[in-house]
């Protein structure tokens, strides 16, 4: 398989042609073992370029969070990285000692973990938990951490007089910010985003992903977005990948994929969500993506009449410059 390259850029919003800060190479994470595990991601390749944004999307249970905590090192047994590789700016983060993960997670890549907002300490201020991160990291004294942590309060739209709050007395949208803002707080190369919004009304949700847009202009980070909300994604994403059942079956610029979408799950997914305007439409359903070693999870939804997917999962192929599709019939419609 071709490795899908950053620099397929959408005309949309050009990508700056800088080598990958993050190259994922035919990822494989299994769970348990003794001949019994699950597959939670397969042959997973994508590259993530400099300033880029890149989306993730696909349903609940797809693998989505099993590849972003793959990429920051944080999965745990019964999870297992079985085959495949992680670049970071070309070091090997599979291969990273304890000491070197310390030094390279949050300065380098910054995780805003799914129900982050949930995370926050219920008895520490706002300010005492931003501040710990500039104390602890930088070595800063107390009254500077804490003017940092003023300035980056700021940075996500809160006042600062907010430093004194606890958590219970903010918002879920407000705690949500504060959870991002710690989580640029070091100046991250990479910002990996698992559902950052999903837990928020639509309006607080568009107002927080404004708010990334405009933090990733001003400070420059390369992003992985997680999200299951395709129309989400497209807003923000440049590229953008959709993942079934552990393996990403398609990959392209977000807008193209968005405007015309190859893989026939895609479309499904895409179907699944009801459009805020014009005329109403019946939703579609989505088929069950069931781990399978033999053949293709969607095959027996799938339109393509090829009886060898049954047996062999198409491989993600280059159909059209920066367009990638595992269809067997090379994506046409
Ligand atoms: N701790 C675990 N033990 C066993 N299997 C797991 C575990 N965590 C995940 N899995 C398996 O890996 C698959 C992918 O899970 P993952 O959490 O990566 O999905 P996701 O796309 O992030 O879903 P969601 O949108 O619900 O967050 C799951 O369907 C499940 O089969
Ligand atoms: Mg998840």
């Amino acid at each position: 398989m071709t490795v899908p390259s950053h620099r397929t850029a959408s005309p949309h919003r050009p990508v700056p042609s800088h080598e990958p800060v993050l190259d994922v190479r035919n990822l494989r994470v299994e769970y348990g073992g003794d001949g019994r595990s699950v597959v939670g991601a397969d042959d997973v390749s994508f590259t993530i370029g400099a300033g880029e944004i890149f989306g993730l999307a696909g349903e609940s249970g797809c693998g989505k969070s099993t590849v972003a905590n793959a990429v920051m090192r944080l999965l745990k047994p019964p999870a297992h990285i079985t085959a495949g590789s992680v670049l970071f700016n070309g070091r090997d983060v599979l291969a990273m000692d304890p000491r070197e993960l310390r030094a390279f997670r949050w300065r380098e890549i910054a995780m805003v973990f799914q129900s982050a907002m949930n995370s926050l300490n219920p008895v520490l201020t706002i300010g005492e938990q931003i501040g710990d991160i500039f104390t602890t990291h930088e070595r800063m004294r107390k009254r500077q951490a804490r003017a940092r942590a003023g300035e980056l309060l700021e940075l996500v739209g809160i006042d600062s007089a907010r430093l004194k709050a606890y958590p219970h007395q903010l918002s879920g949208g407000m705690r949500q910010r504060v959870v991002i803002a710690m989580a640029v707080a070091l100046k991250p190369t990479l910002l990996i985003m698992d559902e950052p919004t999903t837990a928020l009304d639509v309006v607080v949700q568009q107002e927080i992903m404004a708010q990334i847009g405009d933090l990733q202009r001003e400070l420059g980070f390369s992003v992985l977005f997680i999200t299951h909300d395709m129309s989400l994604m497209v807003e923000l994403s440049h590229r953008m990948g959709v993942m079934y059942g552990g393996r990403l079956v398609e990959l392209a610029a977000a807008k193209e994929l968005f405007a015309q979408p190859l893989h026939p799950y895609t479309q499904a997914l895409m179907n699944a969500f009801p459009p805020l305007t014009g005329p109403r439409v019946e939703l579609t359903g989505l088929a069950d993506a069931p781990r399978t070693e033999h053949g293709c999870g969607f095959h027996a939804h799938c339109p393509d009449d090829r009886s060898d997917c049954s047996t062999n999962i198409p491989d993600l192929r280059e159909v059209a410059a920066g367009r990638f599709v595992a269809r067997t019939g090379g994506g046409a419609r």
